[in-house]
Order: C-alpha cells, then structure tokens, then sequence
C-alpha cells in the first residue's frame, strides 16, 4: 500500500529526567543506535511523505542524527507536552491526510506492526487508532479504556483510579491519526495534569466524546512497545536488539556459542559456516566472510575479515582488513590501518598501527610494527620493534619480500630493508639494508676464558678475615672454621 498521504511525526524533544542523564533520552543507545535512529529507520520502509521530528532538548545533536535519514525536525520549544509537541509538528506538515505519531524512546516498533496499524485506522475509517499492547505489568504506562470494541480514553498512571489500575492493556504511545478530526480535539485539551502539560493522549477522550471512532490495535508482540524511561528499561531493550541481531544471523548460517554472551552491532554481516564464541563483540561495520572463526574475548571493530581466517582469543582489531586464510592471535592488538594479505599470519602480544602485512609473512609474536610495510613471505623475529617516532614525527618502516629479521631487533625509520635481506639478531638497524644484504648492528660478543673463577677468588681475597658474606660457599667458610 502506498503511504503518500501519510506522515510520520516522532516526539523526540523531551528530556527523559528519569535516566538521570546529561544526554538527552533518545540520544541513548539500544541495540547499536540511538533510540530516535532506530524508530526513524523502523519507519523508512512505510515510504511516508514526509518524516518530521519534533526535537527540543539537545535539539542540534538529534537533528544531527535524524537529517542524515531524511527526516526534517521542528523545534518545540518550551516542552509543554505530547499533545503540545504533535500541534507544534503541525507546522511543519505539508498536505499529509493521516499522521503516524510515535514516541523517541520506544525503539523496538517492527515496520510490520506499523503496517498493520495503518491498514486497522484506514480499514476502520478511523479517526484514531492507538496501537496498544497486553502486559503482565501495566505500571508506568498509560491504560486503554474500552467500551465495546473501541476506545473512549487513555488515562495516565497518575490519574487511575482503583479500578483502572487492573486494566492491562497500555498506550504504547504510537498512534494514526485522521488529521482533520485531530487537530479540533487536540485544540480542545487543557494541561489539567500536575505537570501542567498538553497530553496527545487526552485528544483521544475528546474525540471518543464527539462520536468519532477511535480504535485500539493490540500489537501482536508486546515486546515491540517496550518504553525507554529507566536505565533498567535501556538495558531490557538493548538486550531484545542484540537478540534479533543473533538470530538473524544464525538464520544466515553463521554459528553463534552461548549466544547471549555475544554482542553484535547492526551492520555487521558474517557469512555461511562462520563460528563466533562466548564473550565475542562484532562492532560497528565489521563483516565476516565464510568459514571463519573469531574466539572466545576479540572484540572487533569496523573491521573487514576475509573467507577461512581465524581469529584466536583476546584479540582487538579495529579499523583493519584481514584478507582471506588469515590467523591472528592469541592476545593480538591490530589497530587503525592493518591490512593483513592473504594467509598472513599474526601471533600472540603484537601490536600493529598502519601496517601492511603481505601474502604469507608471519609475525609470530612479541612485536610492535607501527607505518611499517612487510613484504611477502618475510618473517619477523619475535620482539621486533619498529622505531616509527622520533618524538616529533612518525617515519614509514619499510620491509621487502622473504626478509628475515633476527629476533629482538630494532628497525630504527625512516628505514628500508631490501628483498631477501637478513638482519641479524639484536641489531638496531639505523640505516637502509640493501637487497640479499645481512645488515648487522650490535657490539661484537667477546669471550674472555678462566675470568669468572679469578673473579671469585679476587672478590674472596677482599673479604675481612672471619666475616663470611652470601659470596663464600658453605664448603669454604667449613675449610675456614678448621683452619682457626
Ligand atoms: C507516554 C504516554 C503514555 C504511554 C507511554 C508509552 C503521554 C501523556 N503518555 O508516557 O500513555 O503509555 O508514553 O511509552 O503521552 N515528548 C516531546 N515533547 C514533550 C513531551 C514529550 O517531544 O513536551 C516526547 C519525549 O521525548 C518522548 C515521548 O514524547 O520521546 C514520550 O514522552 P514521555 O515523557 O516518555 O511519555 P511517557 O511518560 O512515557
Ligand atoms: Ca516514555
């Protein structure tokens, strides 16, 4: 069905003082996204005419989140209310029949549900239809009250009475409205509540009371209008998203091991016969290929991962490519600008920034390359450092193909070291090593023999006599105690 007469109004201005926050509401994360994101795209696929965000606290930053999705928002100013918040969208509204009205902060809302909303309220020639849901514990929210199969009014928590308060079915605070039937009724509202504000959900009593028919949509998952006004309540919506997420992908094909240990971020992809462990966190635009395996502790970060690669426990990678047959790890820590090519390997305690690993080179452990380039098939002794700052600036390391560098090395750069080049162990390498050259720098190994036993007796002879100290064995100070 086409939505070109319908509107989409998100009330995102308020400042939600029960998070106990200097950000405002739905500027908080769930599920990898701010809440106002998540309803935005929730709403996308309706293809409405228009989308306006009604923005007041922090309105700039919201603003700065929803423009990107097309939305146009409006400054409500100060926040006098729901009700006060949908009349100041109005002027933003352009010849929309019927208005999709949602709260910032309850972002879990299924484009389906939404759809269906839409079809009740035209279906049912409606002029409002509120998409409410059945709990176990209605407290906090608003109570639908009923008479027959319509509703005649919404009553806040504040405003129960006794025998309202048993009521569980609640406003989940998404609503269609006809418009011309709404802005009359909200028109009539008066800020009779203790905060002295213009409840959206008092324009249904109104209506309800000239005979329109306002309608009441039981959301088939009652999971989908989870309000988020409590850090508890974040973290209860937070957890759905990452579910769906999971099982998304499980559906895709991809192995999951005590999936709810495991937190994914929306973007990320993985392909088929991928298997993530326990405690594993997928950030940010990172996409897995097929077959892969990221264990136990990795968190990983906007990071591109190849077919077959395997990533070992505790591994942090952000920013970086692996490429196809790729292992890193255990206890690797790959940073901004990492590109390991195909069947490049990457042990425990390395640390890598900006640096190029080609084709099946190895650096199996204990290093740090920083702006550095390494051929293919070159092999990196383990505690090799490249020298990268001098303080003042960073200088490129570069490294040509089936070098071999000693263990313990010091690349001191700008330096480069030619293909098929050694360097030996324990050298600081301060100049370019040309190709097939050994380039050795260290103070050359003397042996001096018999110097440690002259030592000894040099450092005895100093002793006072009688006065036994931790350098005389037990068999001399016996020898000693004899002789006296
Ligand atoms: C609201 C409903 C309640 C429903 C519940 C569902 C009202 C009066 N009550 O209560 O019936 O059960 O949602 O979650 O509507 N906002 C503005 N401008 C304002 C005030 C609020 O834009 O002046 C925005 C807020 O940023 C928020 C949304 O409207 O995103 C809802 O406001 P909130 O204060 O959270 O309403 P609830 O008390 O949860
Ligand atoms: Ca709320």
């Amino acid at each position: 069905m086409s939505n070109h007469d319908l509107a989409v109004i998100v009330l995102a201005a308020g400042k939600g003082t029960r998070l106990r926050s200097s950000l405002a509401k739905v500027l908080h994360r769930a599920g990898g996204r701010t809440l106002v994101e998540q309803i935005v795209r929730a709403c996308e696929p309706l293809k409405a005419r228009e989308t306006i965000v009604v923005v007041g606290h922090q309105a700039e930053h919201v603003a700065r989140v929803v423009e990107p999705l097309g939305a146009a928002t409006v400054l409500q100013q100060p926040q006098n209310g729901t009700g006060h918040a949908v009349q100041v969208a109005k002027r933003a509204l352009g010849r929309a029949k019927f208005a999709l009205v949602l709260p910032g902060d309850a972002p879990l809302i299924r484009t389906e549900a939404l759809k269906a909303l839409i079809a009740t309220h035209r279906n049912g020639n409606a002029a409002a239809t509120i998409l409410s849901a059945v709990v176990a514990d209605p407290s906090g929210y608003g109570r639908v009250v009923r008479k027959s199969e319509t509703a005649s009014s919404i009553v806040e928590e504040s405003q129960l009475t006794d025998e309202q308060r048993e009521i569980n079915e609640i406003n989940s605070a998404i609503y269609c409205f006809t418009l011309e039937k709404l802005w009359p009724a909200l028109a009539e509202v008066k800020p009779n509540n203790k905060h002295r504000e213009v409840y959206l959900t008092d324009a249904i009593a109104a209506m309800s009371g000239k005979g329109e028919t306002v309608l009441a949509e039981v959301a088939a998952d009652s999971r989908e209008v989870l309000g988020c006004n409590t850090r508890a309540d974040l973290a209860e919506v937070d957890r759905i998203f990452r579910e769906r997420k999971r099982n998304a992908l499980m559906d895709s094909g991809v192995t999951i091991q005590l999936p709810e240990t495991v937190l994914i971020d929306p973007d990320v992809t993985a392909g088929e016969d991928t298997v993530i462990e326990a405690g594993v966190q997928l950030l940010g635009k990172t996409k897995l290929g097929a077959r892969s395996s990221v264990k136990t502790g990795s968190v990983l970060v906007d990071a591109v991962v190849g077919d077959d690669v395997k990533i070992e426990p505790h591994c942090l990678v952000v920013e970086s490519r692996l490429e196809d047959g790729v292992t890193i790890g255990p206890f690797a820590r790959l940073r901004t600008g990492t590109h390991v090519k195909r069947g490049g390997r990457i042990g425990n305690f390395v640390e890598t920034k900006k640096a190029v690993i080609g084709e099946g080179a190895k650096v199996p452990h204990l290093t740090y390359l920083g702006d550095a380039k390494v051929g293919a098939k070159s092999n990196i002794g383990a505690g090799t450092i490249t020298c990268n700052y001098d303080g003042f600036q960073k200088h490129p390391t570069t490294i040509g193909k089936g070098v071999f560098i000693g263990s313990d090395s010091v690349l001191v750069a700008p330096v480069h070291i030619g293909d098929h080049a050694y360097v030996a162990a324990g050298s600081t390498i301060t100049e370019n090593v040309p190709d097939d050259s050994l380039g050795i720098g260290r103070g050359r190994q003397v042996n001096k023999p018999g110097w440690a036993s002259r030592k000894r007796r040099e450092l005895a002879a100093q002793q006072p006599p009688g006065k036994s100290s931790r350098h005389t064995s037990k068999k001399s100070r016996r020898r000693e105690k004899k002789r006296r």
